[in-house]
This record gives C-alpha cells, sequence and structure tokens, in this order.
C-alpha cells in the first residue's frame, strides 16, 4: 500500500500501522486499503479526533485506544451454516474424501465467535467422524475466541440458523443440538470435544499441523494480493497431499502458480482439493 507525496491520509494510515506494527507486533500493513481507510476513520471519529496521525499519537501511547481500534479492524460478522449451499458441498463432496482418513484434522481459520467450527463439528458428527476428528478453530481476536469458547450463540439467531442447517443438508432438527438458556443457545458440549479454540494470526503465526481440511472463509477478502499470497502459502504448506480446502464465495486462490496446485472439487462453492 505504499503512499504518494499527493495522498497525505495515505501515509498517514502507512504510519499509523507502522507504529500499530512496530509497537505491539500487530501487522495490518498487508489488508486491502479501502475497507482499513473507513475502519481507521470510523475510530478517528469515535475517538472525537481530526486526523489518523491523531489516532497513532493516542494509540502509542494507550493500548485501550489499540484495543478499540482491534475490535473495528476485525469484523466478526458470522453466521452458523453461512451459505449453506457451500455446507451442502461439504457434506456431499468433501466429507465422502475425509471418511477416507483414520483421522481427520480440520482448522477453521478465521473462525470469529464459533459458529463456522460448531457447523463443521455437526456435519461431521452427522457423517459419524466427529470421534475421529479433531478441530483447530482459530482466530486472532481473543474477544471472538472467548465467546466461542462459551459453546452458545444467541438465541433469536437460532431461527435463520435451523434455515441455513436445512438448506445445507441438515438431516435432523438443529434444536436437537442446544438448549434454551435465557437468551442463549448452548450447544451441546460433545460437539466440542475434540474442539480446540486457540490463537493464530494468518499474518505471523506460522503453520502448526497437516490437515486434511482448511476452511478460511471471508477472511482473505480483508487482505491485499500480497497478504493473500502469504496466507495460500501457508495453506498449502498446512495441507496434506490431495487434502481440502475452502473459501468464501468472493474469495480465490492466488497467485496462480498457488491455484495451479489445486484442483476444484465444487468450483461454485469455493471447494478445492490438492493436486498432489
Ligand atoms: C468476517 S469473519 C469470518 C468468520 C467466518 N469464517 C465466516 O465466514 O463466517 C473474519 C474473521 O477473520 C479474523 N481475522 C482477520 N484477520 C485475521 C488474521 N490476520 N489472522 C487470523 N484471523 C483473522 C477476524 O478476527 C474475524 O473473526
Amino acid at each position: 500500500m505504499p503512499s504518494t507525496a499527493d495522498d497525505p491520509d495515505g501515509l498517514e494510515l502507512e504510519l499509523l500501522l507502522e507504529a500499530v506494527h512496530r509497537r505491539y507486533g500487530l501487522d495490518f500493513r498487508g489488508y486491502a486499503t479501502a475497507s482499513l481507510r473507513r475502519r481507521v476513520w470510523r475510530r478517528v471519529t469515535l475517538e472525537g479526533l481530526q486526523t489518523v496521525t491523531g489516532l497513532t499519537d493516542r494509540i502509542l501511547h494507550d493500548p485501550r485506544v489499540l484495543e478499540r481500534l482491534l475490535k473495528d479492524l476485525s469484523i466478526n460478522v458470522t453466521e452458523m451454516f453461512r451459505d449453506p449451499s457451500f455446507h451442502g458441498a461439504l457434506r456431499e463432496a468433501a466429507i465422502p474424501l475425509l471418511r477416507t482418513y483414520p483421522f481427520v484434522r480440520v482448522w477453521n481459520a478465521g473462525c470469529s465467535t464459533g459458529e463456522e467450527a460448531y457447523s463443521l463439528a455437526i456435519a461431521l458428527h452427522e457423517a459419524g467422524l466427529l470421534e475421529r476428528s479433531r478441530i483447530y478453530a482459530t482466530d486472532m481476536n481473543e474477544g471472538a475466541l472467548a465467546q466461542a469458547r462459551t459453546g452458545s450463540f444467541p438465541l433469536e439467531r437460532m431461527q435463520v440458523y435451523t434455515e441455513n442447517y436445512q438448506r445445507a443438508g441438515g438431516a435432523r432438527s438443529l434444536s436437537e443440538y442446544y438448549v434454551a438458556r435465557g437468551a442463549s443457545a448452548v450447544f451441546d458440549p460433545m460437539l466440542a470435544r475434540n474442539m480446540v479454540f486457540a490463537h493464530h494470526n494468518l499474518v505471523s503465526d506460522r503453520s502448526f499441523n497437516e490437515f486434511h481440511l482448511i476452511v478460511c472463509r471471508n477472511v482473505m477478502i480483508y487482505f491485499g494480493r500480497e497478504l493473500q499470497r502469504h496466507v495460500h502459502e501457508l495453506f498449502l504448506d498446512s495441507l496434506v497431499p490431495l487434502g481440502l480446502l475452502g473459501l468464501g464465495r468472493k474469495e480465490a486462490i492466488q497467485p496462480p502458480e498457488i491455484a495451479a496446485c489445486y484442483q476444484p472439487l465444487v468450483a461454485s462453492e469455493k471447494l478445492f482439493r490438492r493436486r498432489t
């Protein structure tokens, strides 16, 4: 995101990201500029400031301001069985392949508050594979992970999630998996038995295992091209031969030399299989 002399806004943004990186070791320098700029400016306004440089000054001296900016930059919107046709493709095309392994390791990267990981767990459970699977669900946002570890989601969302689940080919009633407690739907702990929620930053942390399936949806849309390449290298490095990769609707594998390492499993759902 190199700024130019006639783009002082861009320069201020660059300096802010450099400051956050050097002071706190958090690297947003490769994120896509347009959405980053919008979010940073929102924070400038909410802090009652006039400029991005003013925000840099605050952040350097007050980690609480950084915390607030982090919340703005980490968009945690998620759903159970989000894009049901993707989860349908997982059931129909991916699970039969996963079934051939004696043990299945799944990495749900950018899991947010856990709805996606629980959706994967339900699909594996219904296929009889959950017992011999382990789901590693990771995110850079500790607050989101803390929420995910509770295994409970807003009860008011259950109607939408039930429809998603059914459209994704769910064979039962979603309500079999949770009990209502106050405003929450508390999910059956059986689903989380082989699930680990852990902090992992796709920008700066390395691979930590070899996986049969990596699901990373709606995360890389916020990344610039170089960062996307970095993460795709990481994923290629983290998949077993013939391992599976699921991306979000608007995402693609790039650059072309990494894309060439995969074949589409269900092209329309951005579900891929490593060629070797
Ligand atoms: C929009 S949510 C997507 C959640 C879920 N995958 C889905 O599709 O519903 C994006 C998530 O990516 C996480 N994220 C963003 N940058 C990240 C990074 N560098 N490393 C790990 N997680 C990141 C955010 O914290 C957020 O929880």
